[in-house]
């Protein structure tokens, strides 16, 4: 990694941290990151600390030859793919050299905090050690996982209070990208059975029709009425619906795949 940024200065890196498993929705952060100018860094890295559930960490979809093709294409500059052992020399427990555990208040303990218990302390980890390594000027992170921005912003205040070497990143948010049918684009899409797949519009068609009804419903009634829309096919289970701020935030057992979508509501 240090030899393929010889030359290029901190200020010039636009870096796009993902999981891999590529889709439109990534591609849009690297375009993003492109439109801004400099070196665009992307990197893929399974991240062992953000998952709480040991099967979905080895179910998680892993296309590294594909995803390298997608990033040629799309003429990003670096792609840093580390081992395990790079992100976390000291063990997984460690925060690699300089970083901490941060607290995160009440941000960390709802809605996917509550759900995926230590899922963004594994988040916080791993995004602190990235950016420890790669110096990024900007870093692009999709609105879908809206309470992830959060955290990240959070991570970054608090870091930069402390005047961590690397906090002086700027987080970029991206829309969501999404499917024809609405169905928010995620790497976990491709694990869902064919039942599912096809039930799975119902969650971003649920949220609208709660948007449309946000200014006349009470917060209980939003939720009984965003859920039922959501599960009347009988295949979704909705695990939360809650807001943060203004955003109306869902997650769906969908099978045995689990979804994430959010929404505006201006009520
Ligand atoms: O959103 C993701 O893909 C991951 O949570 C991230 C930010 C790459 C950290 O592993």
């Amino acid at each position: 990694m240090a030899n393929a940024l010889a030359g290029v200065t901190p200020e010039s890196v636009m870096f796009v941290p993902t999981m891999g498993a590529l889709h439109e929705g990534h591609l849009s952060l690297v375009r993003a990151a492109r439109a801004a100018g400099g070196t665009v860094v992307v990197s893929i890295f399974v991240n062992p600390t953000q998952f709480n559930d040991p099967a979905d960490l080895k179910n998680y979809p892993r296309t590294p030859e594909r995803d390298l093709e997608l990033l040629r294409a799309e003429g990003v500059d670096v792609v840093f793919m580390p081992t395990v052992e790079d992100i976390y020399p000291e063990g997984q427990g460690s925060q690699g050299s300089g970083a901490r555990a941060y607290d995160f208040g009440e941000l960390d303990k709802v809605m996917e905090g509550a759900t995926r218990p230590g899922h963004f302390a594994g988040v916080a980890q791993v995004v602190s050690r990235l950016f420890e390594l790669v110096r990024p000027a900007r870093a692009f992170f999709g609105q879908k996982d809206f309470q992830q921005v959060a955290i990240v912003r959070e991570m970054v205040r608090q870091a930069r209070a402390e005047g961590a070497n690397w906090a002086g990143v700027e987080i970029v948010e991206c829309p969501t990208m999404r499917e024809a049918d609405g169905l928010a684009r995620s790497s976990r899409n491709v694990l869902l059975s064919p039942e599912h797949r096809a039930a799975a519009p119902d969650i971003h068609r649920a949220l609208q029709l709660g948007a449309q009804k946000a200014k006349e419903l009470s917060r209980r009634e939003l939720t009984e009425y965003v859920t039922s829309e959501t599960e009347r096919g009988g295949l979704l289970r909705v695990i939360y619906f809650d807001f943060m701020g203004p955003q109306a935030c869902v997650a769906v057992q969908a099978g045995a795949v689990r979804l994430i979508d959010n929404m505006r509501y201006d009520n």
